[in-house]
């Protein structure tokens, strides 16, 4: 056979082997479990939105996406460990308001910054916060509580998850703006803090809605206040805290799934891309919005909308956080 011809055969014979091994290159990722911290205790807000999307984006990746709680430091214990964890895609983190970006704050030697050291992936939910109380705390409504409060402070106590979670960050403003500093009493989540609150052994906190509307709709805890513009669907008879007279008390969080600076552009889109599909099927929405989370649109998702998110809520928190002389 001539040169030519034998030439022409095997650069045919080496394309298909290109042709061949590139499929199975881009298919390369996930190739195996991804593990998404939850830097808090299983059973909190955190936890509830990771695993609701998670579970979808588990069908999407075709593999599935382990919770790992890794707990303390108000969440910054996990965030820590996410950041330090190897950037291949196989570790994320479902971070939120607290861990990324009012710790900045919080903790002067934090040992990440929010965006510096972390790749967005996106915006899984968005958790107004509600003030609520045990069950026979002494007020039928916000103004009271708001009375009382401040006629006790040295008497009652407010639990939270940590400094640097949410509940801590919003109750921090919120005791801010009545002029009081209550006894606080830390948690590793506000699953295990919601539990103390049943039981009476606390009297009140800020939480996140996503943790709360059972035990609201079952009688089982007082909701005085949520802290968005208006009403939520989930739980149309909570007045908003303008409504009920506290219009500075306005809070909402959010959660969302960041991995370690350096994770390779195709994961983080794949998980992007695997993150929006759960936000748009029937049953997560459903889900989320049963427990009274807001939903983001195409608009809020992606890496570029969330880097947004997060240096627009540093710039808010900080001056909160700084006026209020917490930090760590
Ligand atoms: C918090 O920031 O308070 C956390 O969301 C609590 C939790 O998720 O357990």
């Amino acid at each position: 056979m001539p040169l030519l011809h034998r030439l022409a055969g095997a650069l045919a014979g080496l394309s298909a082997l290109a042709a061949l091994s590139a499929p199975a290159q881009a298919q390369t990722y996930p190739a195996r479990p991804i593990t998404m911290i939850v830097p808090f205790a299983a059973g909190g807000p955190t936890d509830i939105v990771a695993r609701i999307v998670a579970d979808h984006m588990s069908k999407t990746l075709g593999q599935q996406i382990v919770i790992e709680n890794v707990v303390g430091a108000g969440g910054t214990t996990g965030a820590t460990r996410a950041m330090r964890a190897k950037p291949d895609g196989y570790t994320v983190i479902m971070g939120h308001m607290g861990t990324h970006a009012a710790a900045v704050a919080l903790y002067p030697k934090l040992a990440y910054h929010p965006l510096n050291n972390f790749e967005t992936v996106g915006l899984a939910a968005g958790t107004p916060v509600l003030i609520v109380a045990k069950k026979d705390f002494p007020a039928k409504d916000l103004k009271e509580f708001v009375a009382y409060v401040k006629a006790n402070a040295d008497k009652v106590n407010a639990a939270h998850a940590g400094v640097g979670s949410v509940s801590f960050t919003s109750c921090l403003l919120l005791n801010s703006v009545l002029g009081v500093k209550p006894t606080a009493i830390p948690f590793q989540g506000t699953g295990p803090a919601l539990n103390a609150l049943l039981g009476g052994q606390v009297d009140y906190m800020c939480d996140q809605i996503v943790n709360l509307v059972p035990q609201i709709k079952a009688g089982n805890i007082k909701a005085f206040g949520i802290g968005t513009p208006d009403r939520n669907p989930a739980l149309p008879d909570v007045p908003t805290t303008k409504e009920a007279g506290l219009p500075e008390f306005e809070v909402s969080a959010w959660n969302a799934i960041f991995a370690p600076k350096g994770t390779p552009k195709e994961a983080l889109d794949k998980l992007s891309d695997a993150l929006s599909k759960a936000l748009d099927d029937e049953g997560v929405r459903k889900r989320l919005a049963d427990l009274g989370s807001d939903i983001p649109g195409p608009d809020r998702r992606g890496q570029a909308a969330l880097n947004k998110l997060v240096e627009s809520e540093i710039a808010r928190w900080t001056p909160v956080i700084k006026a209020s002389g917490i930090t760590q």
